[in-house]
């Protein structure tokens, strides 16, 4: 049966990445899936994070779930350290998954920087965590960014060997072909990655030290119109094909931000606005961004203001995802030929 699991770090500022990327598809899914989304705390912490700052984030990654329309009551809304599962899996993975293998992970590359030597065990383990966390649900399909790309196939690497190593435990266990389905990445659309406002070479991200590279679900409607006018462009005017938009990717970028905020494509899009300039398309595109976007964080500031909720939110998914994962951890015990308490 099909399961659908993503996560967000609750590591500040989440942006319009984030939210075109994954949030808006993990409402969508909702309609035709069962569906787990989680705030990695875990994850956060490879990097460190000032634990009164981390708490507050944890509540805001969930308030925005849950203001952009995800469904606690019929779907599963939780943080990741609350279900202790996810960490005995991922050590399992830490065994089954090889160095070679996280090393050529870019986005390890990218956090550790110059000075490897010096980043954390976590953050170098962090997409073995990453596959526990998909797993330890057998969830099927994950909406994520064309970033997340690369931690997914690992995913499924992992996934494939421990079905290998372990066949004919998992066979006599009456597993049949495989424990572990192989998850199938979710990156549909036309903002799978979104990119700086200021460098259309760069992604969207949280740690750019320029707030006007990225519009914040928090940004009021003044800082958004702000961010939009000031976003970096070419002189032409837009092209009314996409085969227009080659090698001019800040018009990219922008053009594929109003299409998914609009929910239309492209090529809709640029017969729309097809020889206008910048000004008069960022105008519109400000007062696009504002009406979806002005909701959301309306109701984040409203939702966050009240953390007991929040936090019983938080405590009611992380049961219900303890109730799936700890008896297919169970499995894994037996199939690995640990002993367990019962
Ligand atoms: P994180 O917290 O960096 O980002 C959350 C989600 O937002 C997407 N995203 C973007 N999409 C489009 N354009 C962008 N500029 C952009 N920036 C971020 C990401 O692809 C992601 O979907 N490793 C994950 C968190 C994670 C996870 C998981 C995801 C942990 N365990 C299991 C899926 C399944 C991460 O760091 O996402």
């Amino acid at each position: 049966k099909p399961l659908v699991f993503s996560g967000v770090q609750p590591t500040g500022n989440l942006h319009l990445g984030n939210y075109l990327g994954a949030i808006t598809k993990f409402v969508a899914l909702q309609q035709s899936h069962d569906c787990i989304y989680c705030v990695v705390d875990m994850h956060a912490i490879t990097v460190w994070q000032d634990p009164v700052a981390l708490t507050a984030q944890i509540r805001e990654v969930t308030a925005a779930f849950l203001a952009a329309g995800v469904d606690p009551k019929r779907h599963i809304v939780f943080n990741q350290s609350q279900v202790h599962e996810h960490a005995e899996l991922a050590w399992v993975f830490n065994c089954v998954a090889r160095i070679g293998w996280l090393n050529r992970m870019t986005q390890f590359k990218e956090k550790a920087g110059k000075d490897r030597e010096n980043a954390s065990l976590g953050l170098y383990a962090y997409p073995s965590l990453m596959a526990a966390d998909i797993l330890v649900y057998r969830a099927t399909h994950v909406p994520v960014g064309e970033d997340q790309k690369q931690h997914l196939e690992l995913a499924r690497d992992i996934a494939q060997k421990f079905n290998n190593d372990y066949a004919a435990s998992i066979a006599a266990a009456g597993h049949g072909e495989g424990f572990f389905p192989l998850p199938e990445p979710l990156i549909q659309g036309p903002a799978t990655r979104v990119m700086s406002l200021r460098d259309g070479s760069k992604k969207m991200s949280k740690s750019d030290p320029s707030d006007y590279s990225r519009i914040n679900l928090s940004d009021d409607a003044d800082a958004v119109a702000q961010k939009v006018r000031k976003a970096k462009t070419d002189p032409e005017p837009l092209p009314s094909e996409e085969t227009g938009l080659e090698k001019r990717p800040e018009a990219q970028n922008l053009v594929g931000i109003f299409a998914a905020l609009a929910e239309r494509s492209r090529a809709d899009v640029l017969a729309e606005f097809g020889g206008a300039q910048f000004s008069s398309f960022k105008a519109s595109l400000v007062d696009l961004a504002v009406a979806k976007l002005g909701p959301i964080g309306a109701e984040m500031k409203r939702l966050t203001a009240d953390p007991a909720y929040i936090d019983s939110v938080l405590a009611d998914g992380a049961e219900r995802a303890s109730a799936i994962a700890r008896p297919n951890m169970d499995a894994v015990k037996d199939i690995v030929g640990f002993i367990r308490r019962r």
